[in-house]
């Protein structure tokens, strides 16, 4: 490798360090404006794994696809073609479906009408397909989920539930998984070679802050 090529890469790898610094940032916030379990009372726990399942069951398979079908570097495309395999040999949305039928919190019509406009937004904004924005979003969906399962398990628990598969699968602490999505990151973004706008490069992160918040606090 070339220096000039070392130092193309080390500036990479500087940038999707502070991206990485800015999702851990912004994962941090949300887990602090949980309610904490036991103030939470049964029918906003009811709420909070409905409107959960509402959005997971039914898009992260989808989202995933379409970060799939975004990207063009190999290393990407192997990462998130490991995920969505994982995610269909072993039924992930049935296994979200038992999980929030064993917490009585099956979601009703309100519950994804009340979700309804923030995902409908995260939705357009993956129909853009842009190739860095979407892995950065993807790689904040994954850390948020798996930091989110200890209180998703909880508030389960508190609904007289003993089903934790989902918690478990999603709650296990990958470290090389997460370094893996942000060398598929730096990947893209030597593809992009500097062609993403920086205003642009969270806006999947901000949208789909937004509908978390949604979710658990149903604002
Ligand atoms: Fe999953």
């Amino acid at each position: 490798m070339s220096s000039a090529s070392v130092g193309v890469l080390a500036s990479k790898q500087s940038q999707t360090a502070s991206i990485q610094a800015h999702l851990d940032e912004a994962i941090e916030g949300l887990l602090a404006s949980l309610p904490a379990p036991e103030q939470v009372s049964a029918d906003q726990r009811r709420g909070i794994i409905a409107r959960y399942s509402a959005v997971l069951e039914g898009n992260f398979i989808y989202w995933m696809t379409g970060a799939y079908l975004a990207v063009g570097s190999d290393l990407a495309r192997a990462k998130i073609v490991e995920n969505l395999r994982e995610e269909v040999r072993d039924c992930h949305p049935g296994m979200m479906r038992r999980f929030a039928l064993a917490a009585h919190a099956i979601p009703t019509d309100a519950d994804a009408q009340s979700v309804y406009r923030n995902l409908m937004n995260v939705r357009l904004f993956i129909g853009k397909l842009s190739p860095v924005p979407i892995v950065i979003t993807m790689a904040f969906f994954e850390g948020f989920i798996q930091r989110f399962m200890p209180y998703l398990a909880e508030l389960a628990r508190r609904q007289g539930s003993n089903e934790m598969e989902y918690t478990d699968v999603h709650g296990v602490c990958d470290i090389t998984h997460t370094q893996e999505l942000f060398r598929a990151l730096e990947a893209e973004m030597a593809l992009a070679n500097g062609s993403v706008a920086t205003d642009e490069i969270f806006e999947g992160v901000t949208l789909l802050r937004t509908l978390i918040r949604n979710i658990v606090v149903n604002d």
